[in-house]
């Protein structure tokens, strides 16, 4: 079996004022009747899959466990980090605790804020990926690019997949986190690069000899972290003064740049990491103008627009609107064009400035 770990941390600003600290995007029921969260779990689940392990936040411990409960499921285990360092950490906490009871088992990292509409077909694929995994790849998951995003990582293939996604594994020439503009254009145009998913299957022998590789300083910290975890009702959690020293790390940075057996899973279903509102927009079915509304919202002769009222008391209103993102909620209000809406992280920089 599979052992699912899903990533339960980072704040999602960019789709504040919907996303609070207090209650990151993740949690959110933000295109349907589930959170984004749940959806991730229920997509994890079935014969092939172990129940899901968690890493979080001291905050959202609770909200976590309620939500997997409201779906049916009991994790594994809730992780709690002390505070938030990035992925490379929270991934290898997890990879250490599931190693201690199943040597060398197979785990997959899942960030818990992806919209992946075809859950049976990603299940299937990630099945696909098992052989490379037991065979000591490092596997990411590769999504067809359709526009040069510098806030992905790239996939350098060996072969160019076929047209339509065959799940077949491929050993990868290069992974590139977060290129500048040039590079990820001309990456975009030469064929012969994916997305990188930001999901990773790996057995736990392998992710480990990685970060005794390539981070082994960080190995000797999340160890300590790890094996003086204190077990608190249904949560284990990390202890705080090794955890604190750690290095704040992506695992995309801190092994995947580095690793030379990685491998690519071609992924051709739909997917989505929600960036930003304009990724909502598109996600959540805009009808023949271009109109999403929600709540006890309207729109009159708008176009290309999103109206979100997220209070039931609240009318929003909208009329004569063109590539507009308005998102109330009983304390905040944004109103931003279509083509700003990644300057939200901004808006609420400045806005942590002020307090
Ligand atoms: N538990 C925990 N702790 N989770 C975290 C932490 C942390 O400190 N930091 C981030 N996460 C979670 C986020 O909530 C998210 O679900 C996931 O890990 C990925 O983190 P992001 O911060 O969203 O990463 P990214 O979007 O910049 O980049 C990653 O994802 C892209 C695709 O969405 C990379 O893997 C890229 O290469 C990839 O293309
Ligand atoms: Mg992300």
């Amino acid at each position: 079996v599979v052992h699912p770990l899903l990533l339960c941390g980072g704040s999602g600003t960019r789709l504040w004022p919907l996303s609070r600290k207090s209650y990151p995007k993740q949690f959110a029921q933000l295109t349907g009747a589930q959170s984004l969260f749940q959806s991730s779990a229920i997509r994890l689940a079935g014969d092939a899959f172990a129940a899901p392990m968690v890493v979080t936040g001291t905050d959202f411990r609770f909200i976590v466990k309620e939500q997997l409960a409201d779906v049916g499921h009991s994790p594994q285990a809730i992780i709690i980090e002390p505070e938030g360092r990035n992925t490379a950490p929270a991934i290898l906490a997890g990879a250490l605790m599931l190693d201690a009871i199943t040597p060398g088992a197979l785990m997959l990292v899942a960030p818990s804020d992806h919209v992946i509409p075809d859950a049976k077909r990603f299940s299937d694929v990630v099945q696909a990926a098992v052989p490379a995994a037991i065979d000591g790849q490092l596997v990411t998951f590769g999504i067809r690019p359709d526009r040069p995003e510098t806030g992905y990582g790239w996939l350098e293939l060996t072969s160019t997949p076929s047209g339509d996604f065959d799940p077949i594994t491929q050993p990868l020439k290069a992974f590139v986190e977060k290129p500048d503009l040039a590079t990820a254009e001309a990456m975009l145009h030469d064929g012969q690069h994916l997305w990188n998913a930001g999901i990773f299957l790996f057995s736990t022998t392998s992710l480990i000899a990685a970060f005794e590789a390539y981070a082994p300083k960080m190995l000797a910290g999340v160890r300590s972290a790890v094996s003086n975890a204190q077990s608190d009702i249904g949560f284990t959690r990390l202890a705080e003064e090794p955890w604190e020293k750690l290095d704040n790390e992506s695992i995309d940075y801190a092994v995947m740049e580095k690793a030379d057996n990685l491998s690519v899973m071609p992924y051709g279903g739909a997917w989505s990491d929600l960036g930003g509102w304009d990724a909502v927009w598109r996600e959540t079915g805009p009808d023949e103008q271009g109109v999403v509304t929600n709540g006890p919202a309207i729109a009159i002769e708008c176009q290309n627009s999103l109206l979100r009222a997220e209070d039931s008391k609240q009318v929003l209103v909208g009329i004569g609107l063109d590539d507009i993102i308005a998102v109330a909620m009983p304390d905040a209000v944004l109103i931003a064009h279509k083509d700003r809406a990644q300057d939200v992280k901004n808006a609420v920089a400045a806005l942590k400035a002020e307090d």
